[in-house]
């Protein structure tokens, strides 16, 4: 039988078919916009996504035998805030993961309702992103909107409940609300009453691969495949990822250099570090994961090109690089905030070391390397805990670039495992599918016999030795800026 993924992105939301054996049919993409009202904010609109969704799936199944269609299931972006009133329609946009608007609300929650608190009901703390903040930012802003709530949702559960009638939710993505008691895998009552909500409007939460529902019927129709076709829960976006890659057991590592950047690794075991600079999540194979995230990746390297210097031959641009591990340009990716490790929704992005012979092709290289630092400081959390990494897989947009993905083995000294493909969180949604219909017992079982590795790419020490240089010079850099950043305001 074959299998649906569908990776609900920032920028576009990407579909895939699979066939049981983890053969790929096809891909395709439809972008929608983002809107960023304000600095910091950015906001998006659920008929966009549905709309774009069901458009590609008529696209995907286009000469296909859809009688062979047998699941469907999700990758999302992950804490993004959908309301929905009485009546099931969306209230307001939806604010996003990336959306910084709600600093003082997530200074309340940890300085009033305090960390300890928050981490012993959640296994986190706050950030601005996660979803929390957000209502309590709702609350005190659009009073008239909160009012109306009957239903919390997030991203990919809006989708899944447009394509199945259920309202519901999976353990990986209901992480990142910090209302999800993670180690128990269940809402907390106790951070409804925090934050003024009703549990009532949150929805049924299912393991990742675990089937909600099917495909409502009129929609089976228009797209002519069976309305036995299954629904699965699905998962955050790298949680998804971490499946489409193979991140699963204990202590595997998968880094994704999409419109986020993030460094994920799988534990059986359910763990929180002291300082909570790490998220502690419910992972979609059963078990959980910690993960650091930076919120802006390969969308620097996007902004830096499409907006700045006015090209889409990212490739073109990166062959001027000529000499790694020298340049005396740094870039702090803080395009939207920072989230790991720094937690500042204020701190900005920042060219520092620009001489009059510096040139385009230093620049390109600074955004690409300043992303690839800014993932080790995530890295560097998780050694500071005692995780030994030796190496790691990589997925999303970035890791199409062999150059990016050489500065990465290099900056962060470990072995990068590439994939056969790239698709994280398509191929994992797809993948949980093929569970949620009994394809496969378990998503190890699934991940063991599906996901290949193609490449794989060793660190060069005389390399690695000249970024170790350049990073300790990068660590300088932002606590240098912080202050400062807070009074460009
Ligand atoms: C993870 C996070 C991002 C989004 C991107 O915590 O906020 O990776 O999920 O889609």
């Amino acid at each position: 039988m074959n299998y649906i993924g569908i990776d609900l992105g920032t920028s576009a939301v990407k579909l895939l078919l699979m066939q049981g054996d983890g053969k790929i049919l096809k891909i395709v993409s439809r972008e929608y916009p983002i809107s960023f009202p304000k600095p910091g904010w950015s906001q998006q609109n659920p008929e966009d996504w549905y709309r774009e969704t069901v458009a590609g799936l008529g696209e995907l199944l286009q000469g296909s035998d859809k009688s062979q269609v047998a699941g469907i299931s999700f990758g999302g972006q992950m804490h993004g805030l959908v309301i929905l009133d009485d009546k099931d329609e969306v209230i307001r946009p939806a604010i996003l993961w990336n959306d910084g608007r709600t600093a003082e609300e997530s200074a309340y929650l940890n300085e009033e309702v305090g960390k300890e608190k928050l981490s012993k009901c959640t296994a986190n703390i706050s950030f601005a992103g996660f979803t929390a903040p957000k209502l309590l930012w709702l609350r005190k802003h659009e009073p008239e909107n909160f009012a109306r709530i009957r239903k919390i949702m997030l991203p990919k559960d809006y989708l899944a409940y447009r394509l199945s009638g259920v309202h519901c939710s999976d353990v990986s993505d209901a992480s990142g609300t910090l209302f999800f008691d993670v180690e128990n895998r269940c809402w907390s009552q106790e951070m409804c009453r925090i934050c003024g909500i009703q549990q009532e409007w949150l929805p049924q939460v299912f393991e990742s691969f675990q089937a909600v529902g099917t495909l409502k019927p009129e929609l089976a129709g228009e797209l002519g495949i069976s309305e036995k076709t299954v629904i699965a829960a699905g998962a955050g976006d790298n949680a998804a990822a971490a499946v489409g890659t193979g991140t699963v057991g204990d202590g595997s590592c998968n880094i994704s250099l999409g419109t986020s950047g993030t460094v994920f690794i799988s534990t059986s075991k359910f763990g929180v570090d002291a300082n909570n600079a790490l998220h502690s999540f419910d992972h979609a194979d059963g078990s959980y994961h910690l993960m650091g995230c930076m919120l802006s990746a390969a969308s620097c390297n996007k902004w830096w090109m499409d907006d700045i210097i006015g090209t889409e031959e990212y490739s073109k641009e990166q062959q001027e690089i000529k000499e790694l591990g020298k340049n005396h340009v740094y870039f702090l990716p803080y395009l939207m905030g920072e989230r790991s490790p720094h937690n500042d929704p204020d701190a900005r992005g920042t060219f520092i070391g620009l001489t009059m012979d510096t040139t385009r092709a230093d620049m390109t290289q600074a955004v690409l390397e300043g992303v690839a630092f800014a993932l080790r400081d995530s890295l560097e959390v998780a050694k500071s805990l005692g995780i030994e990494i030796s190496h790691t897989k990589v997925c999303g947009g970035g890791a199409k670039s062999p150059l990016w993905k050489k500065i990465l083995a290099n900056v962060l000294g470990i072995r990068v495992d590439v994939p056969e493909n790239e698709e994280g969180p398509s191929m994992g949604g797809a993948m949980l599918a093929a569970v949620a219909c009994g394809e496969y017992r378990t998503v190890a079982e699934a991940a063991g016999a599906i996901v290949k590795v193609k490449e794989v790419i060793e660190p060069e020490p005389e390399l690695t030795a000249l970024y170790e240089k350049r990073y300790q010079q990068f660590r300088k850099i932002y606590p240098a800026c912080r202050q400062l950043f807070q009074q460009l305001k």
